[in-house]
C-alpha cells in the first residue's frame, strides 16, 4: 500500500473520532509487517485525562489482536470540518508507545502534507535517543 493510499485509510478512521471537547479529530492507519491494517481514532472523555489518541487506539487494538510487529502508520488530523491535509504529528506519549513495539530505525510515520502529498519520518527522527525495551535488558 502506498503512503497516499494509507493516508486515505487514516482519513476513514478519523470519521469515527469522538471529540466533543477539543473538536480536534484524528485518524490513524497502522500497517503490520504481515500487511494487515488496524485503525484508530481519538476518543475523548468528560474528565479529559482518559482521552486516548488515534495512534494509541490503533496500536492497542492491534496488540489485543495478537500483532506485535509493525511497518508504518499514517496519521491525519485537524479541527473538525478541516480536510486533514495539514501535517498532524503524533504526541510524545504516542511516540513512546511506538518505541515499545517498533524498531526506531525502520518504523515509518506518514503524515499528510497538502493535497495528495505526504511526509515520511522514521520513529528515530521523531524520537531521537528514545528510551525503550532495550534499555531494560540485562
Ligand atoms: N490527539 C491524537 O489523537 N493524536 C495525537 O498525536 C495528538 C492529539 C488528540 C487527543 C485529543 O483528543 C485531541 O487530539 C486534542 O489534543
Amino acid at each position: 500500500m502506498t503512503n497516499a493510499e494509507l493516508i486515505l485509510e487514516a482519513k476513514k478512521a478519523r470519521e469515527h473520532a469522538y471529540v466533543p471537547y477539543s473538536h480536534h479529530s484524528v485518524g490513524a492507519a497502522l500497517v503490520t509487517k504481515s500487511g494487515k491494517i488496524y485503525y484508530g481514532c481519538n476518543v475523548e472523555s468528560a474528565s479529559y485525562s482518559p482521552t486516548n489518541c488515534a495512534e494509541r487506539t490503533a496500536f492497542f487494538t492491534a496488540v489485543c489482536d495478537g500483532e506485535r510487529e509493525f511497518e508504518k502508520i499514517a496519521v491525519v488530523g485537524g479541527m473538525e470540518g478541516t480536510d486533514g491535509n495539514a501535517p498532524c504529528a503524533p504526541c510524545g506519549v504516542c511516540r513512546q508507545v511506538m518505541m515499545e513495539f517498533c524498531d526506531p530505525e525502520n518504523f515509518k510515520i506518514v503524515l499528510a502534507n497538502g493535497e495528495d502529498r505526504q511526509l515520511e519520518f522514521t520513529l528515530k527522527e521523531l524520537l531521537p535517543l528514545g528510551f525503550g525495551p532495550a534499555n531494560l535488558e540485562t
